[in-house]
């Protein structure tokens, strides 16, 4: 090993301490190591300084809490002391501009000021969703100078994060990690790191790039399988078949390591990776004169989703013989997916903004999202309270369904009845179904 100690854990520093790299840290230090969080955010860095976690993840607040009291985890704004760290991991936001190229501004800051202060023997580590070559490039390119060269003084390497974010404090024990680096050295070295740090297999690729691509390809295929789910769910709709009774028999043919393995369809795919990263696929692509489809037509699909979920519940209220227009719907749960409170890119606000154009009175409640939060993206107040939210309403809509929300018995809301109850994520087993339909409720939801 060339950069890494051998005699003791190694120290760490991490650049961009968002969700991914908020989790990243938490976990090292809870493995023992000396951690060292950067983040330009003032905001963010007085909040995690104070012990408060804004990011909604099992485990998380309770770790960070633990590192920063035994003095294994330090916050800084800049990456004056980044020098003494031997592993730097850069964790920083990579979304994509308009025309799906990687809006690299977050990642070329953060590599700028690593340039500045990176030393002879420290290994570099990205871990940014990013374009194939962005490693061996532009980031080699930044730290690089006279005397300091990538793979020869300091190790560079690509790490993908794979966590999914409501499950991330026990995927990042996990999941396995996979490796590539600008040469062998660093490849050795960044999957020696992870071996020890995390504890976890490790997959070594021949290069960065291949790394690189293998996140792009996780992504790739989970929003092209979700909008096979989400069309599968419309398709089966015009045979009054139920896509939730389809999907698990189909998902019994062995195929490849697995079995075919259709996912699960619903009001639409949101978060800050699904919904960029095949545009990161398509646009790269493009740059080199390939044309891809499939990136494109996952993408369409889902977007499609959360028009098509507003519409069915605006048909579903006059099969009730109620006007749009004079109904009161309550969406519950307004997070990108279940158990988290992340509202980047949720599908909830197009599906909540197609509603209100039917003038409908549409009231808001997610127990997990704060009430700033749902104000500053919905442009209203939540209701007080999930009771507040149902009472009289015509539909509810049970857009996120989180696991806070099922104690609630939802057969006995005060709504007025009939009621339309449409299940956009919550995929309420057949006896709640019944049971619901026993208790005055029209029961629709996508793919049923
Ligand atoms: N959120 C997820 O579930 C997830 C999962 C896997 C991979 N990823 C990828 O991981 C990366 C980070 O995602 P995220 O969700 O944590 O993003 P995020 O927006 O929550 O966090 C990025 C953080 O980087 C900080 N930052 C920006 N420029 C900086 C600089 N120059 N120096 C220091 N800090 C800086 C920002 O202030 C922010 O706090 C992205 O590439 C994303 O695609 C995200």
């Amino acid at each position: 090993m060339r950069w890494i100690p051998h005699d003791r854990l190694p120290t760490v520093a991490v650049i961009g301490l968002g969700y991914v790299g908020s989790c990243v840290a938490a976990t090292l230090s809870d493995r023992g190591h000396d951690v060292l969080g950067i983040d330009t955010d003032t905001g963010l860095v007085d909040e995690l300084t104070r012990g408060h976690c804004r990011f909604h993840e099992e485990g998380l607040p309770e770790s960070l809490a633990r590192g920063l009291a035994a003095g294994r985890i330090r916050i800084a704004t800049d990456q004056s002391a980044v020098s003494a760290a031997d592993v730097v991991l850069i964790t920083v936001g990579t979304p994509v501009r308009e025309d799906g190229s990687m809006a690299d501004d977050q990642l070329a800051g953060a590599c700028e000021e690593l340039g500045r202060h990176l030393r002879e023997g420290q290994m570099v580590i990205l871990k940014s969703t990013v374009p194939p070559g962005t490693t061996s490039t532009k980031v080699r390119r930044a730290l690089e100078r006279p005397g300091l060269a990538a793979g020869e003084e300091f190790g560079l390497a690509f790490a993908p994060e794979r966590l999914a974010e409501g499950t991330a404090m026990r995927e990042l024990r996990e999941l396995p990690m996979v490796v590539g680096g600008v040469n062998e050295d660093s490849t050795a070295d960044a999957a020696e790191f992870w071996r020890r740090g995390l504890g976890v297999r490790v997959i070594t690729v021949g290069s960065a790039e291949a790394a690189e691509i293998v996140k792009l390809t996780d992504n790739w295929w989970i929003d092209l399988n979700i909008a096979l789910a989400n069309e599968l769910a419309r398709y089966c709709e015009l045979f009054g078949v139920d896509a939730h009774e389809v999907i698990p028999a189909a998902n019994t043919v062995p195929k490849g390591s697995g079995n075919v393995n259709v996912l699960i369809p619903s009001v639409g795919v949101g978060g800050s990776c699904l919904t960029k990263d095949p545009w990161m696929i398509w646009h790269s692509a493009r740059e080199h004169g390939l044309d891809l489809l499939t990136p494109v037509a996952g993408r369409e699909a889902n977007t499609a989703m959360p028009g098509y979920a507003a519409d069915r519940i605006l048909s579903g209220l006059r099969r009730l013989g109620k006007a749009p227009e004079d109904s009161r719907i309550a969406v519950l749960g307004l997070s990108f997916k279940n158990d988290t409170a992340d509202l980047r890119e949720t599908p909830v606000l197009p599906a909540v903004t197609h509603l209100d154009k039917s003038g409908a009175d549409v009231c808001l409640f997610d127990p997990l999202v704060a009430p700033a939060d749902t104000e500053r993206v919905f442009g209203r107040a939540p209701a007080a309270s999930l009771e507040a939210a149902v009472t009289d309403a015509d539909c509810v809509a049970v857009l996120a369904y989180h696991r806070e929300m099922e104690a609630v018995d939802l057969t006995a809301l005060p709504v007025s009845r009939p009621c339309l109850f449409f299940d956009g994520r919550a995929n309420l087993p057949r006896e709640y179904v019944d049971r619901l339909r026993d208790s005055g409720f029209s029961y629709e939801g996508v793919g049923r």
